[in-house]
């Protein structure tokens, strides 16, 4: 139990006799930045946010937020954070205004308090021009801006959004990634995503969850550490490569999908090749495995090899050896 920290131990969660959406969950991370929770569907992280904001009871396990626990501490908890929910919506007849300000007196302010923050809120988010129109007519975007107005107004320093641009285009995402990427200065935004990029620009911290279990948990650099390839090379389509260019047992070679050669290997073997490509006039890349590289090499380990053709799981392959 300690300040400044969100933790879990061995915290899991099983509703009824379905098989357990939280698996011995161990958990710590610095309540300050961005911590970005990735997964797929169902992976269980909607129920970590539940339990976390105190809506939902672990089956066994614990859970502490900056020293409180989340069965003992509940009520402090409540007033110290605030959810954007997974399925938020907001209300189409009241205007962003009304809807801030009925959110400001329902968790307890006065109504002078609650026009003043509305206010400083909506400023801070950009949405001063929208205020006044009816929810219903705002774009999908927008409307995702102001639920996060919404969390942001409350004093609450910890902040949890679940799935936050999912199903936003991209332009729109961005600047709710530039949004979240200032409130993180002031806040601590525990963030849910499936997308790999969202977590790789934002998240001071990554945790990566599949089927309950915690798989991973670190900065990108200390995930990449994880893999055994940290950089990977593509060779151009057109660039003809003799096999001994080819680490056998220090690295990992596929195709691209447009023809290109792909190798995975270590950091000293990339630089050794890299100089012998530069030399030789080829047209290659050099890049640092990516998030996403990792998120399927950890969540394919686990798994056993009756996937032989799971296209998802197949790139991980090249990871592994
Ligand atoms: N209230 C509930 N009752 C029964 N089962 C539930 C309930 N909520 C979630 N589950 C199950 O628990 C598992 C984890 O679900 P959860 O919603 O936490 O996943 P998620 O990672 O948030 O998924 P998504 O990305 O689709 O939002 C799933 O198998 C889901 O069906
Ligand atoms: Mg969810």
């Amino acid at each position: 139990m300690e300040a400044d920290f969100l933790e879990c131990l061995n915290l899991s969660k099983r509703y009824g006799n379905d098989p357990p959406a939280l698996q011995e969950v161990n958990l710590k991370v610095k309540t300050s930045g961005i911590f970005a929770l990735l997964g797929r569907n169902g992976a269980g992280k909607t129920t970590l946010i539940r339990i976390l904001a105190t809506e939902l009871k672990p089956s066994s396990g614990s859970a502490t937020i900056n020293g409180m626990d989340v069965l003992q501490n509940a009520s402090r908890i409540r007033e110290q954070i605030a959810v954007m929910p997974q399925e938020a919506r907001l209300i189409p007849w009241l205007t962003p205004r009304q809807s801030i300000y009925s959110y400001l007196l329902y968790r307890g302010f006065s109504r002078d308090e609650a026009s003043s923050k509305v206010r400083s809120a909506l400023e801070r988010l950009e949405l001063g021009r929208y205020e006044n129109v009816l929810n219903r007519h705002l774009s999908g975007g927008v409307k995702r801006r102001v639920l996060l107005t919404t969390i942001l107004a409350t004093d609450a320093k910890i902040l949890f959004v679940d799935e936050p641009t999912t199903g936003l285009d991209p332009v729109i995402r961005s600047d709710l990634w530039r949004k979240l990427n200032e409130l993180k200065k002031t806040h601590f935004i525990f963030l849910t995503t499936h997308y790999l990029e969202e977590a790789e620009r934002l998240a001071d911290m990554i945790g990566i969850l599949e089927n309950g279990k915690l798989l991973g948990l670190g900065t990108l650099d200390e995930l990449r550490s994880s893999v055994r390839y940290q950089y990977g090379i593509r060779i151009a389509q057109d660039a003809t490569v003799s096999p001994d260019y080819i680490p056998t047992s220090n690295g990992e070679v596929m195709s691209g999908p447009d023809g290109s050669t792909q190798i995975f290997t270590t950091e000293e073997e990339a630089e050794r090749l890299a100089v012998r490509l530069f030399k030789e006039k080829k047209r290659f890349s050099i890049y640092p495995v990516s998030l996403e590289d990792i998120f399927y090499y950890l969540v394919r380990k686990p798994i056993e090899e009756d996937t032989t053709h799971d296209p998802i799981l197949e790139k991980s392959r090249v990871l592994e050896s």
